[in-house]
């Protein structure tokens, strides 16, 4: 692995003494974060660049979750012409590093102190054989529940259900009073973002993990996983006839706009809620998927290093890694993302309610061993496999005629697929 131990140093010092008479270098960013909230995270990043007089070359992915971006990268990495950085996540860290085409950060970690705020969890993602190799910049939850204030109040609903028997109860009056109970976004990772929060609600987080980190058949085709497929398809009811392709944010304006009561999604769905103006507790609610309060799947969104030929480059491209883990850059994009820091030292202090209970419950999620990787958002398992997995969960929910027992016979063998070659 080649180390950027003089590019990342002069960086720093470069940062301390010059400040913007220092020479400037491209540094070209693949990412996925075109909604609304998500290119206002962005902002922040791209002006802190552009201070040191750094030029952000944007290559922006449209597509919510990131697949797209990840078949873009791979056919960059394909033609031997990577960008600078990419927002990859997980396991996927781990097997692009395995074909040696990241930059080792060690030197940049030491300076800056990375083992001491960042989660070992998150650390492990982001090492490879003992290495950093990309910079982690937020955790995200996954087991979200958002709704309308005034859709629940007009439907006769009087708080928000914190169980799936509770939530069908509320969403029959929902739609009762003309609204959609559920706004989806029918997209095979929304389908597994869905069920994720079932799988918690129903199962817990042990079974969670003996079913979606371990892999294990008996977990996979369990009583308590056929309880958590009757529950998912009991919710598709409460979607309306337009969801099937839609994407996320899209859905999220919905529940925005009152259309819809309900979004299940991780917490990028508070940037939008925020950049349209309203508040948690007030217009929107956020709280856990019924049944999870006490669990946390988490997403570490991660800037992956490239290596680079040339001074410059590897000088912004070192700029970059920096103000990723800076105390002000953690607080603000955080704010906007919907995320918490993943330094555990900055404060949540100026963060709304939702931020403040995100951070309680990391805390409290780990020390009650519910803290888990996130499977539909790329966290949990090998990449191939995750995939075979969304298509099994995707389809059961698309076609009626997938008994519950054939889906967890699928999912056995999906969870056993193959390396493909
Ligand atoms: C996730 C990502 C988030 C988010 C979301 C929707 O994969 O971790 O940062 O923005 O996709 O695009």
């Amino acid at each position: 692995m080649k180390t950027l131990t003089t590019a990342l140093l002069s960086f720093a010092i470069c940062g301390a003494v010059c400040g913007s008479n220092c020479e400037a270098g491209e540094v070209e960013v693949l990412h996925f974060w075109t909604s609304p909230g998500e290119a206002k995270s962005l902002v922040e990043l791209k002006a802190l660049l552009a201070a040191r007089r750094h030029v952000w070359k944007d290559f922006a992915v449209v597509g919510g979750g990131g697949q797209n971006a990840m078949t873009a990268l791979r056919q960059r990495l394909l033609a031997g012409n990577p960008p600078a950085s990419a927002t990859i996540k997980g396991p996927a860290i781990q097997e692009m590093a395995a074909l040696n085409v990241f930059a080792d950060l060690d030197v940049m970690a030491r300076f800056d102190h990375w083992d001491e705020g960042i989660p070992k969890v998150v650390q492990q993602q982001v090492k490879y054989k003992g290495h950093y190799v990309a910079v982690p910049v937020n955790i995200h939850r996954v087991n979200w529940l958002w709704s309308n204030s005034e859709v629940l109040t007009k439907s006769g609903v009087v708080s928000v259900p914190t169980s799936f028997d509770a939530f069908m109860v509320a969403a029959d009056k929902i739609k009762a009073a003309g609204f959609v109970p559920l706004a989806h976004g029918g997209q095979p990772w929304q389908d597994f973002v869905l069920f994720e929060s079932v799988v918690l609600g129903v199962g817990g987080a042990d079974f969670f993990k003996r079913a979606f980190v371990d892999l294990d058949p008996y977990a996979l085709s369990s009583p308590e996983m056929k309880k958590v497929l009757e529950t998912f398809r009991r919710l598709k009811p409460y979607t309306d006839d337009k969801s099937r392709g839609r994407d996320w944010n899209v859905a999220t304006d919905m529940v925005i706009k009152g259309k819809a009561a309900f979004q299940f999604m991780g917490d990028w769905a508070k940037g939008e809620f925020l950049v349209a103006g309203q508040r948690p507790g007030h217009e929107f609610n956020c709280t856990p998927s019924p049944g999870s309060a006490s669990a946390f799947s988490y997403v570490v969104d991660t800037f992956t290093m490239f290596q680079l030929k040339g001074w410059e480059a590897q000088k912004a491209q070192g700029y970059l890694a920096y103000v990723l883990l800076g105390d002000e850059f953690q607080e603000k994009f955080s704010q906007r993302k919907g995320s918490i820091p993943v330094r555990m030292n900055v404060s949540v202090e100026k963060f709304d309610d939702c931020g403040q209970s995100s951070r309680r419950d990391f805390i409290s999620s780990e020390k009650s061993n519910e803290l888990v990787p996130s499977v539909a958002v790329d966290m949990a398992v090998a990449t191939w496999t995750q995939a075979a997995l969304r298509a099994v969960v995707s389809d059961f929910w698309n076609i009626e005629a997938l008994s519950v027992n054939e889906a967890m016979n699928k999912l056995v063998l999906a969870a056993a697929s193959p390396r493909p070659k």
